[in-house]
């Protein structure tokens, strides 16, 4: 395979006839099971105490996609009880037979694959594609985690006369995973994965908007084999079981992706170390983005339209990668904006389940005012430049935003700062590339960035002085592959190595050296 020995798992064509039957039985057999019931799971033991947490579509805001159990912080006790009693078993499961298990789980959802992503259509409102590119993913971070554990698990050795030298790697411990909801698949899988993989025990909790994804994933692991207490499942709401669970002195690490304001808080109470507590906690917090992409005098603009059109409205802009941000040129910008407007304007919003959808709702009606709040009071100068508005089967409840082109944003405007988290664009003008790069890099963020442009210069200058983790030249900012496009950022954006890279497992271990004289 390419790519260092890695292949990605490959896209759904649903162009071909086959893949779209494949996908519109699926969506007909979840419609059957939508409303079901489920549990939480805590050393093998489906639990259910109580069915407080409701998952509604966001396309209608009503229909129910599954109930689940709100756990309680006494749930969050046993469940981290529970992994820690797993942890000496699944260390000396040795790193052979858990990547196994890993593999096995990502031969499960390739069975289950168009099962799967209609679920995550109707839960979180993803598109199609959007969403067999959730499952494609999840499957990409087992197979890949695995991979890279086998080759982790060699060690080093360094021998000289008299003396051999080998450097491992042990699991650290117990590992919290917590995740958001937009990629309610592939992410929580990751960061699972990730500390399987490693030798960790985990306990998985899955945002509040996406907990029936959540417990299908629960059940690939089990179906692969995986022992009783190694993954324990807990869905529930984050402020009330986020902090018992971080702050367990049993938890040695804390896999974290979300907003940058839970991540913070997260980092500061996993820094302290309460009595009983003999390790420091390693936080990895994946965070949000202001991300950029600039657009260059004399770049290719049909194809610059195209990389802003998909980065800012794919899945109605909900991606930390996703650009907010487009930094125009002067001498582009006339005719850049024009063919935006064209472009924006033939989008065709919808209810995720069609096929023909380009952009469904928000997941949530507090997504959907925040996102309307923030848009009262622009300033002056700020005009809308493109929308359109929905198709007319979208219900009414649905959680829908036009997607929202403003030009004229300033850079002290909170339409070039803050993150929305929706389909809204930003459209900055400038007058030089070097005015462009300072205005991308000045946010607190540092996640992902893109260059249109043809020249060479100015894009040897993009990749020495853009401040991102993910820069793309001449193409949108999304859709980072794993071991392609090993994932994350710095500054604001979040502490940790990159997902889906090569050094990401090195942080759910302890390297440990043995030196013997011979
Ligand atoms: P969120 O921070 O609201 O929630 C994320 C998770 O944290 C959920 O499981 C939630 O229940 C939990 N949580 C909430 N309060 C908590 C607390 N006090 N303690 C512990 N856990 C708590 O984020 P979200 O709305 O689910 O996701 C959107 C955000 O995620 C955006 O900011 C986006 O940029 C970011 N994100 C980042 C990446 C990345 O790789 N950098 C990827 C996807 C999403
Ligand atoms: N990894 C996802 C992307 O690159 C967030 O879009």
């Amino acid at each position: 395979p390419p790519h260092g020995g890695f292949a990605n798992e490959p896209l759904t064509d649903f162009a071909i006839a086959e893949n779209r039957e494949a996908m519109l039985a699926a969506l007909a057999q979840v419609e059957e099971q939508l409303g079901g019931e489920y549990s939480l799971v805590i050393n093998g033991r489906s639990v259910q105490p109580n069915l407080n947490l409701v998952s509604r579509d966001p396309a209608d805001g009503v229909t129910i996609i599954g109930k689940a159990p709100a756990a309680t912080p006494r749930d969050a006790a046993d469940a981290v009880d529970a992994a820690k009693k797993a942890f000496p078993g699944w260390m000396r499961t040795g790193a052979q037979h858990r990547c196994e298990y890993l593999e096995l789980a990502a031969e499960g959802m390739k069975h289950r694959r168009f099962e799967l992503a209609a679920w995550i259509v109707r839960e979180v409102g993803k598109p199609w594609g959007e969403a067999d590119a959730d499952v494609a993913e999840a499957i990409d971070f087992l197979n890949y985690y695995a991979q890279q554990m086998r080759t982790l698990a060699e060690g080093r050795v360094v021998d000289v006369p008299g003396e051999h030298n080998v450097l491992s790697y042990r699991p650290r411990g117990v590992a919290v995973v917590i995740a958001p909801w937009n990629f309610p698949l592939a992410i929580l899988t990751g960061m699972t994965a990730a500390a399987l993989a490693t030798g960790n025990t985990v306990v998985m909790k899955p945002a509040e908007q996406s907990p029936v994804v959540g417990a299908l994933l629960m059940d690939v692991l089990r179906d692969a084999g995986i022992p009783d207490g190694v993954v324990n499942y807990l869905p529930g709401d984050g402020e009330l079981i986020g902090p018992p669970l971080v702050t367990n002195p049993d938890v040695s690490i804390v896999a974290f992706t979300g907003s940058r304001e839970v991540g913070l808080a997260i980092n500061a109470e996993a820094a302290k170390t309460p009595a009983g507590q003999d390790h420091v906690k390693t936080v990895i917090a994946e965070m949000g983005g202001k991300n950029a992409i600039l657009v260059d005098n004399d770049a290719d603009l049909d194809e610059a339209v195209l990389g802003v059109l998909h980065s800012a409205f794919d899945y109605a802009g909900q991606k930390c990668s996703a650009c907010s941000r487009a930094i125009v040129l002067s001498e582009a910008y006339d005719d850049f904006m024009k063919r935006l407007k064209g472009a924006v304007a033939s989008l065709q919003v919808g209810l995720p389940k069609d096929p023909g959808t380009q952009v469904g709702p928000v997941i949530d009606a507090t997504s959907q005012a925040r996102i309307a709040k923030a848009l009262k009071n622009l300033g002056e100068e700020v005009e809308l430049a493109a929308t359109v508005e929905p198709g007319a089967d979208v219900p009414a409840k649905g959680h829908y935003v036009n997607p929202q082109v403003y030009a004229g944003v300033s850079q002290d405007d909170p339409l070039a700062n803050e993150e929305l988290f929706g389909p809204v664009l930003a459209v900055i003008k400038v007058k030089t590339f070097a005015e462009a790069i300072e205005k991308a890099n000045a946010t607190d963020y540092a996640l992902t960035a893109g260059v249109f442009s043809r020249s060479p210069e100015n894009l040897a200058t993009a990749r020495r002085e853009l401040i991102a983790g993910n820069i793309y030249l001449n193409r949108g900012c999304t859709g980072a592959l794993v071991n392609r496009q090993p994932f994350g950022g710095f500054k604001l954006s979040g502490v940790g190595s990159k997902a889906g890279g090569p050094d990401y497992l090195l942080q759910f271990l302890v390297p440990v050296n043995v030196t013997e004289n011979t």
